[in-house]
């Protein structure tokens, strides 16, 4: 089986768009690869964070993953932060990449003009980034689009290795998912539904109560067409409903168009509001549960178990091959 890594950085509360872009392929993804999550937690220090809010949504996060179906018995599922191994590779990676490598990468480049004085940290985040992957042979890396030059970074790095030392990276691919499960904003329809948003409004929470879901959908932004039907250009508001119907009923998009083509928009909204009232609550119970029980640190134990073992071969290896230590 073709192994599978993704990260998911605690670093903002998980909403409704991370679930339907993100966790519910996952979930899909988890029988047909050997499949490690985990939280890279180290990379959210990399900008200004708060301890108190960081370390209650590293489980919280956690606990949220398993109630929307990442199964811990055909997942690997851990802390970046509680094997020293990521760090340690990271290192080496660090003595093998560029300056010009490093500067180049978009999102540095974006993230410096948004916060100003920016620490080291950001600059090397991408190799921490490569040794989360490289770590583990990892064959396939979901992510979003804006991280696939960071994978591009991984697969240079492992390349380079492997001319100067011989074979002891697996060039990593990355995973980019459909178009189609985006979710956007519900106040500004041509944006991302984004976790990181400074303005809450159109954002759903997945541990929203059923009531702030019901308003916020009832508020969503549309248009004054008045007639149901998708496309994204001329109605991303409306589009972006269908959207979040189909996902979450496993209908297409035509069959959601079909049901609701002589709906006035009220209609339209009560029955997403419906649906995801429906998912959402089913996934809150399942999260208390998983959070009352100790399941949530029972299952990093155990991961993190896993993962060093793994880790520990292919760090001594590296150190070998690199003419460190004493080996
Ligand atoms: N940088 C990724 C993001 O911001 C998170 C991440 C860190 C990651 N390490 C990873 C994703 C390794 C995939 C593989 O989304």
């Amino acid at each position: 089986m073709k192994r599978l890594l993704t990260g998911l950085q605690p670093s903002g509360e998980l909403t409704l768009g991370s679930f339907i872009g993100g966790i519910k392929q996952s979930v899909e993804f988890q029988d047909k690869y050997d499949s490690f999550i985990f939280v890279p937690d180290l990379h959210a220090i990399t900008v200004p964070q708060d301890p108190e809010l960081l370390k209650t949504r590293i489980k919280k996060n956690v606990g949220l993953y398993l109630a929307c179906g990442i199964d811990p018995k055909k997942n690997t599922i851990y802390l970046q932060s509680e094997n020293l191994y990521h760090t340690n590779l990271s290192w080496i990676l660090e003595c093998h990449t560029y300056m010009g490598e490093a500067s180049r990468m978009t999102q540095f480049k974006d993230k410096s003009k948004r916060y100003g004085n920016v620490s080291v940290g950001l600059l090397t985040y991408p190799i921490l980034m490569a040794a989360d992957i490289l770590l583990y042979n990892a064959d396939f890396v979901p992510t979003g689009i804006d991280q696939k030059q960071h994978v591009e970074l991984a697969r240079d790095l492992a390349e380079r290795f492997n001319n100067k030392y011989g074979e002891t990276f697996i060039i990593p691919e990355p995973l980019i998912p459909e178009v189609g499960s985006k979710i956007m904003d519900l106040q500004n329809p041509t944006k991302k539904m984004s976790k990181s948003s400074e303005d809450t409004k159109g954002l759903i929470f997945l541990l929203d109560s059923e009531d702030v879901i019901r308003k916020k959908i009832m508020s969503a932004v549309t248009d004054s067409d008045n007639k149901v039907y998708y496309d994204i250009e001329k109605k991303p508001g409306i589009s972006n409903l269908l959207t979040i119907y189909s996902a979450l009923s496993n209908l297409n998009i035509k069959e959601v168009e079909e049901k609701f083509k002589d709906s006035n928009y009220g209609n339209l909204k009560k029955c997403v509001a419906d649906l995801v009232v429906e998912k959402l609550l089913e996934i809150q119970k399942k999260y208390h549960e998983y959070m009352d029980s100790g399941m949530v640190d029972k299952v990093l134990d155990e991961g993190l178990k896993t993962v060093e073992k793994l880790a520990k071969e292919k760090y001594n290896e590296v150190l070998k091959k690199v003419g460190l230590g004493r080996v």
